[in-house]
């Protein structure tokens, strides 16, 4: 069963095709980073228009590029929520008209299924339940992850997402947007000890996390240094606060999986969304693991960060579980997991 997924939830314009949930045919992204670039962040409104001038572009190359038609196309699977309204609306419409004209049933998906989905597409030996951490640039979520894709939702954050808060450090540290991939670079040749940055709720004895505490200490660090006619732009210093930084979110993030992990008792656990691309998170969580024998996995980067085959992915499950959807489906920019 082929399956077309397509994902316009933030600023990615996204089309793959996916054949039994798991053989990726082709998966086309259609990055806006540089539009957003000159804002230090995704502008909503922005978002929605690049996505209409790439949607259907896309959706032909996801196709074209590996010699498809509609006819091959069982189904249309589309992200409907969560995410920003005005671009989800983009994709939605493209996947409405695309089921009405083509005969083709459609299926809204969950955006955070997607990614949950991400490394089982890739990795046969994933064992459920299993614990997945989700961390984008809006999203960090703790879930367990039970047979048939169904979910308990262990934490989430109370405040900013991970990868915001890394976009933010970045902001204020003049790195440019998005800035996780340049912390990260930055802050292999920094020292993580260099500076004692807090670790929010990381004894809070629950799965729930924190990141702005972090953020602001970062800035008035920053701030503390200008003030002290140092210049924090001298390279090792820039690196040092990279690198602790990096350190607090990565402590808490990895505290928190494992010990989910372990009260839960399962052996498998998956890393998910733009922030698993982190080397310094996949290489703590892999020895934190190792140590109560449990297994890391990740997806590579075309799956971790927002794209339309995890979406067809996990459209592949719910079409088996009798999902459809109706030509009214519409966009939500908030939208829970269904718990168990
Ligand atoms: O999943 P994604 O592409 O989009 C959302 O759904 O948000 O995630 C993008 C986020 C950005 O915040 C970006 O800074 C972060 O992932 N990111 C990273 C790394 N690469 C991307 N954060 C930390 N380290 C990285 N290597
Ligand atoms: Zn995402």
């Amino acid at each position: 069963m082929k399956i077309l997924g397509i994902d316009t939830s933030c600023d990615e314009t996204a089309a793959a095709v996916v054949e039994n949930g798991r053989e990726v045919l082709s998966n086309i992204i259609a990055s806006q980073i540089t539009d957003h670039q000159e804002y230090g962040g995704v502008v909503p409104e922005l978002a929605s228009r690049k996505h209409i001038e790439a949607i259907n572009y896309i959706i032909h190359r996801s196709l074209n590029d590996v010699n498809l038609t509609f006819d091959d196309i069982d189904a249309i699977a589309v992200t409907n929520r969560p995410g920003l309204i005005g671009a989800l609306l983009v994709g939605v419409a493209a996947a409405k008209g695309l089921a009405y004209s083509h005969d083709l049933p459609l299926l809204g998906i969950n955006h955070i299924e997607g990614h949950i989905y991400a490394n089982y597409m890739v990795h046969d030996s994933v064992t459920f339940p299993h614990i997945c951490l989700t961390v984008s640039g809006g999203h960090t979520l703790l879930v367990k992850v039970y047979e048939g894709w169904k979910y308990t939702v262990l934490g989430t954050t109370q405040d900013d997402a991970a990868g915001e808060v890394y976009d933010k450090v970045a902001k204020y540290l003049g790195l440019g947007f998005p800035g996780g991939r340049i912390i990260d670079e930055l802050a292999q040749e920094g020292d993580p000890t260099a500076i004692d940055f807090p670790r929010p709720m990381l004894h809070s004895g629950n799965y729930q996390f924190s990141f702005s505490g972090i953020k602001t200490s970062v800035r008035y660090y920053i701030e503390k240094t200008k003030s002290n006619g140092t210049d924090v732009y001298n390279e090792l210093i820039i690196q040092n606060i990279a690198a602790s930084f990096q350190a607090a979110v990565v402590d808490v993030l990895v505290a928190k999986t494992i010990q989910a992990a372990k009260t839960e008792g399962v052996s498998s656990i998956t890393l998910t969304g733009g922030v698993a691309a982190n080397s310094q998170l996949r290489s703590s969580l892999t020895s934190a693991a190792n140590e109560i024998d449990s297994r890391v996995y990740y997806p590579p980067i075309g799956l971790c960060t927002d794209n339309g085959a995890m979406i067809a992915g996990i459209a592949f499950e719910k079409h088996k579980q009798g999902l459809r959807d109706s030509l009214s489906l519409n966009a939500a920019a908030n939208g829970s997991l269904v718990e168990v």
